[in-house]
């Protein structure tokens, strides 16, 4: 008798403890600062589905917080679409009147061997100047390079439009699928030197297309600059793994979309897979009973 009842209590121990490798633990913070973090991204590995989902909640000296995942901050986490915001720094390259040279900063952004991928349908590539071609070399999982870019050009301000980003003062160009990795190259024969007296700075960015909206402002001054504080907002999209559905799903243990109402989804960027919960369902499909009618 007394072995049964120790031998229930055990199971009754043992099945949360199981489940546990599927499950959040409890006590796990699911904001930082403004910042929904749904699983299967958590702060701290105990709480993340794998390192590869884990962030920082880092506090800020006016005592604000905000979620890092590595040195990268992150602005937003949607499940569905399984997309994610972060921030990134602003290429420049500026004339020295004084010095009679360029001073360059040259920006890149590794996501190798992360969840994320540059969204090729919510980016663009965006440069704004007088007198610019930046490169934008770009590498996907396999390793592969890409190279873009676009020229941007004006002899005056006359003709430039608010609103307009057509090659005239600013330009924009699309990136392809499954990228990770880029960085950017201005062009050293395309400065600001002939044109430093109206426009001192060029930028180069990638950019949500959404959250830009081209300003005459931008070539005069160096409001782009200011009004962001030196950083953009770019759409990630984020998958679990580097399998298919088919293949992934095999593995019960190391299955993402737990929840019954769940399906699964092959990435479209990139390799991987991501869930969703079922019509007429919502909620989280990472978490067991996440997925509620
Ligand atoms: C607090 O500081 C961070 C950067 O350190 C800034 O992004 C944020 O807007 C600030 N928040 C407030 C309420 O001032
Ligand atoms: C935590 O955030 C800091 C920046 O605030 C970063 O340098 C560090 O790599 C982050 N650590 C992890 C594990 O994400
Ligand atoms: C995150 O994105 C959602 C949907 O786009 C939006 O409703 C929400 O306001 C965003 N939150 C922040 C902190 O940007
Ligand atoms: C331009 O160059 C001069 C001389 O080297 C230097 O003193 C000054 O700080 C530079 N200006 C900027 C904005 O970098
Ligand atoms: C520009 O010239 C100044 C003065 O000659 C020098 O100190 C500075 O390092 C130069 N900057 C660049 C980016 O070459
Ligand atoms: C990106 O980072 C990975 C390590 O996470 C490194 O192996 C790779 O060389 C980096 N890629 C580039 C182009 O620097
Ligand atoms: C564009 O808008 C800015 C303010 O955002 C304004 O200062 C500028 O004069 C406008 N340019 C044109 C050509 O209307
Ligand atoms: C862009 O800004 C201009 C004013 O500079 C405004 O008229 C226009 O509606 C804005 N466009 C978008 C898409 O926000
Ligand atoms: C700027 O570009 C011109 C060609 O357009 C070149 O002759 C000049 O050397 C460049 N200046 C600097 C400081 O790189
Ligand atoms: C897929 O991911 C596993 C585990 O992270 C790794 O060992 C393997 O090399 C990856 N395969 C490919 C083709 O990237
Ligand atoms: C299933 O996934 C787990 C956890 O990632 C792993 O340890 C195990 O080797 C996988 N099993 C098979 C048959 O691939
Ligand atoms: C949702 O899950 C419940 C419990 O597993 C099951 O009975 C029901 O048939 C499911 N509904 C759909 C639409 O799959």
């Amino acid at each position: 008798m007394a072995w049964l009842l120790l031998f229930h209590l055990l199971a009754l121990l043992l099945v949360p403890n199981s489940l546990a490798q599927a499950q959040q633990p409890l006590g796990c913070q699911t904001t930082c600062g403004e910042v929904n973090i749904p699983y299967p991204f958590g702060i701290g590995q105990r709480c993340a589905l794998s390192k590869k989902f884990e962030l920082n909640c880092t506090r800020n000296q006016n005592g604000t917080y905000k979620p890092f995942f590595s040195n990268v901050e992150v602005v937003n986490i949607s499940l569905f679409p399984s997309q994610a915001r972060i921030k990134h720094h602003m290429s420049w390259q500026c004339y020295n009147k004084t010095a009679k040279n360029v001073s360059y900063d040259h920006r890149s952004l590794n996501l190798t061997r992360t969840p994320f991928r540059f969204s090729s349908t919510k980016n663009k590539f965006t440069a704004i100047g007088a007198q610019t071609l930046p490169y934008f070399y770009l590498q996907n999982g396999n390793n592969i390079w890409y190279r873009t870019g676009c020229v941007s050009a004006c002899l005056s301000m006359q003709g430039l439009v608010n609103g307009s980003c057509s090659g005239i003062g600013c330009c924009q160009t699309a990136i392809p699928l499954g990228m990770n990795y880029y960085t950017v190259r201005f062009d050293a024969n395309f400065n600001n030197s002939a044109v430093s007296s109206f426009n001192p700075c060029s930028f180069a960015v990638l950019i949500e297309a959404d959250s830009f909206n081209f300003s005459t402002a931008y070539i005069t001054t160096t409001d782009f600059w200011d009004d962001n504080n030196g950083k953009v907002p770019i759409v990630v999209d984020w998958a679990i793994g580097n399998e298919t559905c088919m293949v992934a799903q095999h593995n019960k243990t190391s299955y993402a979309c737990v929840s019954s109402n769940s399906s699964c989804v092959d990435s479209t960027n990139g390799p991987g897979y991501f869930c969703s919960c079922k019509q007429g369902y919502e909620g989280n499909p990472y978490l067991l009973g996440g997925c509620k009618d």
